[in-house]
């Protein structure tokens, strides 16, 4: 045992770390030479082209019962079948409104063609379809405010799209909602260097903001598997957590300034650069986080960390949850202010990525390891860091607390490694059908869930679970061939019983979307949703800004009709 222990602690130290540039984009993705400059998808044509290719390289096929284009009830996978009604409150689509449309945006930006419109109807987890016949582009914030407007004063329903990654079926339409995609809306408009603030437009993809705040020596507080597609609209609208959350905080701190516009067309300057600014109600956290139901995100302002020199990348193996857990508390402790991400998965999910991701092998020699942890540290000192990293994985390893590990000795190693972890969501839509979740629980329980869960499914099914584990964020998922509405109420309601008794959430970073807005009460009291509801009815008196979504839609639609 010891002599084992011996051996894997050379194995860590044997690999001289060295300093990794911050960027981590995949080797061979295309995405790398596709995302270099934050206004590089300046027409939607390219942009759905560049989705195409991420996606699986074919527009996505309808999806069964979720296609038909004339229904009036909603039937999804995400959670526990429910009926959905069309709120006939809304009107339907008719060729005035899309001359007015083209007249506002011009004809190319109005799309109304059926490949480009399955693609945008359709998400990512390929679970909701909707069955909009409308796609806007608009390229500036009056255009915004005009086609809201026009929108508000006709009661035609609409859906905010940032890059369409999102997972709880929030960013396509549930019917026939107008889709209004911030694509077109991506230069970035001023970076301070001496403050580091960056301000730019809505549909600016994350990752050329990524690109461009490198080449100015500085960082998005911000980063996510998602970063090739997601733009930092979409970002802020979630209120994306992601992998740096431990080091950096939430956008709640990092967004100094929002531009929105309202439902009925009103802009909403918001887009201070200060850091501190105490005058009044801070309006704009009710825009992070709220999934587009109060308005469409135009602009935003950020602060951004300056990039430091240093960043050292290992992969550990644990032999049990606990022992992770500890690591963490040893890590915080011991690496402190350089630590910039802790993240974990379980063994059944290196196993998913294993098999069903090219080219990505176990950095590990193989052997049976329960759970997998990967430490990112940046700092800028690179003796000090590495110095401070060896004796942290040291002093783990002799404690027990590490069974074996690597350290990345270059950013090509450090690239693999966060492939494996990044690379879950991707492995599991290989898979087949996934039940996916991503509650926020108390560190030392989380995993009791993936546990019992896995003793309630028995062989029908993989429960897998991986995630922040620095920001006490687990992602489980079940991952199964078919879709089996069997398997569903095994999960649900119990998972979010679970986690209420836990008194955990049920929404930890991907937001309630479609999913889960009418789970909201698992976390929240019926008071605090009746106020939601009411700051709903006063920003968006008709309800037009991504309906069914968030809040429970009986709470917003009581049949009271509001002029503007
Ligand atoms: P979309 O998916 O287009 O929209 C998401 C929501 O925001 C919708 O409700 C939409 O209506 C609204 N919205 C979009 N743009 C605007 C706007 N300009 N104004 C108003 N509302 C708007 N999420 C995390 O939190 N952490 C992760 O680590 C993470 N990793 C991911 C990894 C993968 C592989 C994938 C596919 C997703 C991941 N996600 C993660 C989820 C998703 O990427 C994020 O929620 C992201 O912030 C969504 O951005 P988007 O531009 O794609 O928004
Ligand atoms: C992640 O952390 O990988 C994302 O939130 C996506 C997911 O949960 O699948
Ligand atoms: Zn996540």
């Amino acid at each position: 045992m010891i002599m084992e222990r011996l051996r894997a602690t050379r194995r860590l130290l044997n690999y001289t770390p060295k300093s990794l540039f911050a960027s981590r984009s995949h080797p061979n993705s295309s995405e790398q030479s596709i995302c270099r400059s934050a206004s590089g998808f300046a027409h939607w044509g390219r942009y759905y082209e560049h989705q195409k290719r991420r996606f699986g390289g074919t527009v996505w096929a309808p999806l069964g019962v979720l296609g038909k284009a004339s229904r009036i009830q909603c039937r999804y996978f995400g959670s526990v079948a429910e009926t959905i009604q069309r709120d006939p409150s809304f009107s339907k689509l008719n060729s005035d409104d899309i001359s007015y449309f083209k007249g506002i945006l011009g004809e190319k930006n109005v799309i109304q063609d059926e490949d480009r419109l399955a693609f945008a109807n359709t998400d990512w987890m390929r679970k909701y379809k909707g069955s909009s016949k409308l796609l806007l582009l608009p390229r500036s914030t009056e255009e915004v405010s005009r086609v809201l407007k026009y929108c508000n004063s006709r009661r035609l329903a609409v859906v905010p799209q940032g890059g369409n990654t999102g997972l709880v079926g929030g960013s396509v339409p549930v019917f026939d909602e107008v889709i209004i995609n911030m694509s077109s809306m991506n230069n970035i408009i001023s970076f301070d260097k001496v403050s580091g603030i960056l301000v730019c437009e809505a549909g600016c993809i994350l990752e050329n903001l990524v690109s461009f705040l490198d080449n100015q020596g500085f960082i998005m507080p911000l980063d996510l598997g998602a970063k090739g597609s997601c733009q930092i609209g979409g970002n802020v609208s979630t209120n994306a957590g992601g992998l740096r959350l431990v080091r950096y905080g939430s956008l709640h701190g990092n967004v100094l300034g929002i531009e929105a516009v309202l439902a009925n067309g009103d802009v909403l300057d918001m887009l201070g650069t200060l850091r501190k600014d105490n005058t009044g109600y801070d309006l704009k956290h009710l825009f992070i986080g709220s999934e587009g139901s109060l308005g469409i995100v135009t602009k935003v302002s950020i602060l951004s960390p300056p990039k430091l020199s240093s960043v050292n990348v290992a992969f550990l193996a644990c032999k049990d949850y606990i022992s992770c857990q500890k690591l963490l508390l040893e890590a915080k402790r011991r690496l402190g202010e350089i630590l910039s991400a802790f993240e974990f998965l379980d063994n059944e999910s290196l196993d998913l990525v294993l098999n069903h991701l090219e080219g990505v092998r176990n950095p590990l020699p193989p052997s049976m390891h329960n759970f997998y942890v990967l430490i990112e540290t940046t700092g800028s000192n690179e003796s000090y860091d590495k110095e401070t990293l060896e004796a942290f994985l040291l002093h783990s390893m002799e404690g027990g607390l590490i069974s074996d590990g690597v350290l990345a000795q270059d950013i090509n190693q450090a690239s693999s490694f966060w492939r494996i972890r990044e690379g879950v969501p991707e492995a599991l839509m290989k898979a087949g059908a996934v039940y996916k979740y991503d509650f926020s629980l108390p560190v030392e329980k989380m995993y009791n869930l993936v546990e019992e869960m896995r003793i309630k499914l028995g062989n029908s099914a993989k429960v897998i679970g991986y995630g922040h584990l620095g920001d006490g964020n687990l992602h489980l998922n079940v991952s199964t061939p078919q879709y089996d509405d069997m398997i569903l109420a095994q999960i649900e309601p119990f998972v979010y019983e679970w986690t209420s008794k836990h008194r955990g959430s049920i929404s930890a970073e991907h937001g309630l979307g479609l999913m889960k807005a009418n789970k909201i009460f698992y976390s929240k009291s019926h008071r605090t949703v009746q106020l939601m509801a009411s700051i709903k009815k006063l920003m968006d008196p008709n309800g037009i800004l991504n309906p069914y979504k968030v809040l429970p839609h009986s709470m917003i639609c009581d049949g009271s009709s509001v002029q503007t």
